[in-house]
């Protein structure tokens, strides 16, 4: 870790002023309960209606005790003081701005091409984005430590530095020695965010997550998701790992009742043991649906490389030009809009995005809807009326 770390130094004043919200119910939970204003006759739904959680007229826990002891023994860490639980990894992401970082002032990095939503939350909050592109050569997209480097040192208001692996759109994990070269370099003032929504469609999950890194780098947070690999991206329930220190800010900075009665009944079932075998096993189906994927895609004509690792459940397959040559945005975009608005099968175009020129961010789906998708995609591709230019 980088020796210069201080985390009080990096935390914006007020935030490391805040006097958290506190409620009656932090101290005492049980008996008659007349201190918060909930409906003391109870809520308008038949307990069918309720989707069988009790309750829901009184405000849930705000510290979701339950789930977090499930998710240590899960991803092998030491204590719940090392997790908190946010409205998907989306509000984690937001929340972490609004900790460290004061609009109109400080920065953060992202590496592009990479998940939309940091620059999205920094524009809201004020924050300037510093763009360290992926060394995208042949498709590797892998962290240019060198460069980050430079960056960090020519904008030491840098707070945070937000890292995908597996990334979106790029499907390919971060070499850990890069991500290590970047939590250790001396010119990083600030806190190192590492997105691993993905992390259980990699062959080895455990090998490939940071997660437990979080013990020995004070400046790291890992975030993680139920939105993905559990299936459940209607809940909202996103994890946040990382030292205690910078978990009580989080907790603090938060709406107090952040995740509903509804979200933690659900989540708390999934964590369940027989649950997270039925997740590693989709899992295992999505990987051998890639691979299948990826095989017959390559197939047709008209399509080019299928660019990453392809350590998550997607594929970023690039479209060539009706000569079959080289990339091609327009055709992409093309196909993009054909499949969506007459053949009823919604991909991603990402050609704009650096490094994916002329790209489709492809979902891996059922067995049936990939073969659909196959059949489709071929049928157009044939058509090379469309031209390239
Ligand atoms: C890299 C990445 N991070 C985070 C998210 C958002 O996750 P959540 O549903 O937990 O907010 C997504 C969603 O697509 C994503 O691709």
């Amino acid at each position: 870790m980088s020796k210069s770390f201080s985390l009080e130094s990096i935390v914006r004043p007020n935030i490391l002023s805040l006097t958290p919200y506190r409620c009656a119910r932090d101290d005492y939970g049980t008996g008659i309960l007349l201190d918060a204003n909930e409906n003391s006759f109870g809520s308008v739904l038949q307990e069918e209606e309720s989707l069988l959680v009790k309750d829901l007229h009184r405000y849930p826990d705000p510290n979701q005790v339950l789930i977090k002891e499930r998710l240590i023994s899960f991803r092998g860490l030491q204590s719940i003081d090392y997790l908190f639980l946010g409205v998907g990894s989306d509000e984690i992401i937001d929340l972490l701005m609004r900790i460290f970082c004061i609009p109109g002032k400080d920065k953060i990095i992202i590496t592009p091409p990479t998940y939309g939503m940091y620059s999205v939350c920094a524009n809201i909050n004020d924050v300037q984005v510093i763009k360290v592109n992926l060394d995208v050569e042949d498709g590797r997209f892998q962290l240019k430590p060198d460069k980050i480097s430079e960056a960090l040192s020519e904008n030491p208001s840098t707070k945070l530095v937000y890292l995908c692996s597996p990334g979106n759109p790029t499907g390919t994990c971060l070499s850990h020695t890069t991500i290590k070269a970047v939590l250790d370099d001396p010119n990083l003032k600030g806190v190192v965010v590492i997105d691993e929504a993905y992390i259980d469609f990699t062959e080895e999950t455990e090998e490939a997550s940071v997660a437990k890194w979080v013990e020995k780098y004070p400046n790291l947070i890992v975030m993680q998701t139920l939105s993905k690999s559990f299936g459940l991206a209607a809940i909202r329930l996103g994890i946040g790992i990382a030292d205690p220190k910078i978990i009580r800010l989080m907790n603090n900075a938060k709406a107090p009742y952040n995740i509903s009665a509804l979200t933690s009944h659900v989540a708390l079932n999934a964590l369940s043991l027989q649950n997270i075998a039925k997740m590693r096993e989709t899992a295992c189906q999505i990987r051998a649906e890639r691979a299948k994927l990826i095989s017959s895609i390559t197939s047709i004509t008209g399509i080019g490389k299928i660019l990453g690792a392809n350590d998550a459940n997607f594929i970023l397959v690039q479209i060539l030009d009706e000569a079959c040559e080289k990339p091609n945005n327009k055709r992409a975009n093309w196909i993009y809009k054909e499949l969506a608005e007459h053949q009823g099968i919604v991909v991603r175009y990402r050609g704009n995005e650096f490094g994916c020129e002329g790209c489709l961010r492809i979902t891996v789906g059922t067995p049936q809807e990939n073969e659909k998708l196959l059949e489709k995609l071929s049928h157009l591709l044939k058509d090379t009326s469309v031209k390239s230019t």
